[in-house]
């Protein structure tokens, strides 16, 4: 079903007052993170139409290896075929529809659960049972539905958008800049996964990780991880970075002494997902803003180490996420919900550092004008 398309007034109206240049700028409108009208737009107009994560190179490189993934109601997966080569498609069988695989796993051909047809990894069909009673059927003319899939950085992206033009060439120089922080992500393995369901609209939660001028008032520990002062956040086309070096060993977040990893490094990438790597052993974590409805988002934060047991360090690490950044951040955006459910807040103003510092929200301005952008597409596609 296709979304009630927004209308220029509609645009006007979450727009008012936002100027391309920060220091003047209003903040896009309450509406748009309370309304699921705009959800139901940006399902289709952005998550549909992006480049959305799924997992990390490891999981396909065998032969016959598969991944499903459901993106905001679509079902698909990512198999590496029996060739070598790797594929995606919508899970959806061509016989009544049925979804084809389930999790993930490792297998040669795909046999649908409710009448058998059974296709290939390249997606062709290889047999429908009985069809020799169907007239003019020829198993030549059905395959699944591809879509676009691509490895970016070691990492796992698909794109329902038959017309996007690849990650590579959409980001920039994302790909240059992960690298060289994060040589090593190829050898990475999965070791740990954090969940997280509440009730903020997905913006914004993605606005509160987007500026550090909270964190010296609400993260008491991490404003000791990091240094503060070395704090950088640029914005570049669909991304932003976010970087600082490690604060004192003698810090309270976590214990980074002899550690190889000195930089905290953090890019935000449209629409949701966020790319890490943190002080410590080899590391990257992979953090994801879903929504689940206007008001509420599921947060899935995957962690990858040099092995897929996380050493004590580690574990005090994600300990530290779990237990304390996380918790002081969804009260701070669940608040904000809150806030943004009554008349009396509808739009507020950035600070903005003219230094760029994580202390500044120009971070915050940049995402904000990418969701303009969006609803102005969806307005005139
Ligand atoms: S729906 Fe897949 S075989 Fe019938
Ligand atoms: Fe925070």
């Amino acid at each position: 079903m296709t979304a009630t398309p927004l209308t220029r007034t509609d645009i006007d109206h979450i727009g008012r007052g936002y100027d391309p240049v920060a220091t003047r700028s209003s903040s896009i409108h309450s509406d748009c993170y309370r309304d699921n009208r705009f959800l139901a737009v940006e399902r289709e107009q952005v998550f549909h139409r992006t480049w959305q994560f799924v997992c990390h190179e490891e999981k396909l490189r065998q032969p016959g290896s598969y991944v499903t993934a459901s993106l905001q109601g679509q079902s698909i997966f990512v198999a590496r075929d029996t060739g070598g080569g790797l594929q995606a498609f919508y899970n959806v069988c061509q016989h009544r529809g049925h979804e084809l695989l389930q999790g993930e796993g490792i297998t040669s051909t795909i046999t649908c659960p409710y009448h058998a047809w059974v296709y290939d990894l390249n997606g062709s069909l290889r047999r429908a049972r009985r069809s020799e009673l169907i007239e003019n059927f020829r198993d030549n003319d059905i395959r699944l539905q591809a879509i676009q899939v691509e490895i970016f950085c070691h990492l796992v992206f698909v794109n329902l958008d038959p017309d996007a033009s690849t990650l590579a060439e959409q980001s920039g120089d994302l790909a240059q800049e992960v690298t060289t922080y994060a040589p090593d992500l190829g050898e990475l393995t999965f070791a740990h996964r954090l969940s997280y369901r509440l009730k903020a609209n997905w913006k914004a939660v993605v606005d509160n990780f987007l500026e550090c001028y909270h964190c010296p008032v609400a993260h008491k520990d991490f404003v000791t991880l990091v240094e503060m002062d070395t704090y950088q956040v640029k914005t570049h086309g669909i991304y932003s970075s976010h970087m600082a070096k490690a604060g004192r060993t003698e810090n309270q977040a976590y214990g980074i002494d002899n550690v190889s990893v000195t930089d905290h490094a953090v890019w935000y990438l449209w629409p949701n997902t966020t790319l890490m790597r943190y002080p410590g052993r080899g590391n990257f974590m992979v953090w994801r803003f879903i929504p689940v409805n206007a008001e509420e988002t599921y947060e899935e934060f995957d962690f990858f180490f040099e092995t897929n047991t996380p050493t004590d360090a580690e574990m005090e690490a994600i300990r530290f996420i779990d237990d304390v950044l996380q918790p002081e951040d969804i009260g701070l955006v669940e608040s904000v919900q809150r806030g943004m459910q009554t008349p009396a807040f509808n739009q507020g103003r950035y600070l903005v550092d003219p230094q760029g510092s994580g202390m500044s929200e120009h971070g915050v301005h940049h995402f904000h004008g990418l969701v303009l952008d969006a609803y102005r597409r969806a307005c005139n596609p």
